[in-house]
């Protein structure tokens, strides 16, 4: 059932409850917005706690990122721009989410894309996280970096800033959230035991099948895979990782399919 316009005000303060509350984005940090028609638009304000938020604090904006509606002390975030490119760019997302979540930005700071296959959920959810170059907050730089990724991925982080995630709708763009961060967390951890073991080309191969056969929606390096008859894992442009994968054995991969069909309730 599709929520009216107030439901979706309070699942956007929801939302932003969340992402503070799980270390997503510091103070006054992170933007939200949801699409409720191709000219109108909801979004957090700027310069406010999204952990502290209710429904009278959120935003209406149309296509070009103009106020429709604001209550009085409150004007749309400035990342707006950011979010109206991807809104342009990509007529099936209904949300998209910015935070700073910790061990994301850590990558983003780094300029470390997230790229080695490690596990078969960021695989199937995500394939990998390229990074955006640089650009400065609030101005035309960030929506410019971030457009090359649109068309083929649903995250991206921005480099030495944060991370982005998009999606058909609020819950989507959000989880997409959960995933790069959790994903990058593991990487991180990984690293510090002494370096993941990465998934072979074939493991990485049978993974992207699971999620062409499950008919995810978004956008995922598996479509361009596929639609380039590439063999190669990751095609953000970033990719460095060698391919070992400790020796992955048929049952061993079968294994970790189950466990992930099951973890999807397949
Ligand atoms: P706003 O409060 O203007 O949305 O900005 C927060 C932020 O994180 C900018 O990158």
């Amino acid at each position: 059932m599709a929520l009216n316009e107030y439901e979706i005000k309070k699942q956007i303060c929801d939302i932003g409850k969340r992402i503070y509350d799980r270390n997503m984005v510091a103070a006054n940090d992170g933007n939200i917005s949801v699409k409720l028609n191709d000219n109108e638009f909801l979004c957090t304000p700027t310069g406010v706690s999204k952990g502290f938020m209710t429904p009278e604090f959120i935003c209406k904006v149309d296509a070009e990122g103009k106020v429709l509606q604001a209550n009085k002390g409150f004007r749309p975030s400035s990342e707006i721009k950011m979010h109206m490119r991807v809104y342009q760019k990509r007529p099936d997302v209904g949300s998209v989410v910015h935070a700073h979540p910790t061990f994301a930005t850590a990558f983003a700071i780094a300029g470390i894309p997230l790229t080695q296959p490690i596990m078969p959920e960021a695989v199937i959810a995500l394939g990998c996280v390229p990074i955006a170059p640089y650009g400065t907050p609030s101005t035309m730089e960030i929506p410019d970096a971030v457009e090359p990724y649109l068309e083929h991925f649903d995250q991206v982080l921005l480099e030495s800033h944060g991370a982005l995630t998009w999606g058909q709708d609020l819950q989507t763009a959000y989880y997409k959230m959960e995933s790069v961060e959790f994903y990058a967390e593991l990487l991180y951890k990984a690293r510090q035991l002494g370096g993941p073991k990465e998934f072979d080309e074939k493991t990485v191969q049978r993974l992207y099948e699971i999620r062409r056969q499950m008919g995810l929606p978004g956008r995922h390096p598996a479509d361009l895979c596929q639609n380039k008859g590439q063999a190669n894992c990751h095609n953000c442009g970033n990719c460095s990782s060698s391919g070992a994968n400790g020796g992955a054995s048929e049952e061993m991969i079968s294994e970790i399919t189950r466990k992930v069909l099951a973890s999807l309730g397949k």
